[in-house]
């Protein structure tokens, strides 16, 4: 087995690129199960979302389609301001459709939330989430993921598409990002 160099700025590897391989082929072959007969829209949002969402629609065999939205928390640094402003919209129709929306990590909550309202008024049939990581000690707002890949604790993180000030995303596993990076 090949051996992950370690990043100089990471402290640790949360997941490994072993336990995220089968954790997000478990959550594909959920969703297929969940899903038979329907054919989801899969939202993701940018840009955290796009390795996680890669590798997990290759585990779904449906008749699915994708699509993405990108969403800006004001601010950079780790913390979220708690305002959600959308950069890039659907360019569909998704009345009447059930769409699966896809995310990193669910922190507190405010930009699910925002989501999962602002497209509801849409009228689409469902609305399900998928997140590949949570952190359920620092929700704000109320928010039900049906599909979270793993929970974990309240360390700010990066890799495998999630980022903290636009570096890291490439890294292919999940790390806990040294503070004195970003204190
Ligand atoms: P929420 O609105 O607080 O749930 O924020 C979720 C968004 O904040 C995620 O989509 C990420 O972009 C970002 N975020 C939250 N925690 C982390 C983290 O540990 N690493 C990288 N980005 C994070
Ligand atoms: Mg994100």
């Amino acid at each position: 087995m090949e051996k992950t160099n370690l990043h100089p700025d990471i402290s640790e590897i949360l997941l490994s690129q072993e336990q995220l391989e089968q954790r997000v082929a478990q959550l594909g072959a959920e969703i297929t199960r969940d899903f038979a007969g329907r054919a989801p829209l899969f939202v993701g949002v940018l840009k955290g979302c796009f390795v996680f969402m890669a590798d997990l629609m290759r585990h779904v065999d449906l008749p699915c389609s994708i699509d993405f939205m990108a969403v800006s928390s004001y601010g950079s640094g780790t913390k979220t301001t708690g305002a959600v402003k959308i950069i890039k919209d659907l360019n569909q129709d998704i009345e009447g459709k059930d769409i699966i929306l896809v995310e990193d990590i669910l922190d507190s909550g405010v930009t699910l939330h925002y989501l999962t309202e602002y497209l509801s008024v849409r009228k689409p049939a469902t609305i399900t989430i998928a997140t590949l990581m949570d952190k359920p000690a620092r929700r704000k707002a109320p928010v039900f993921a049906r599909y979270a890949g793993f929970e974990i604790p309240d360390a700010f993180v990066v890799g495998y598409g999630l980022d903290y000030d636009e570096r890291y995303r490439n890294l292919p596993y999940i790390g806990v990002l040294k503070e004195s990076v970003y204190s």
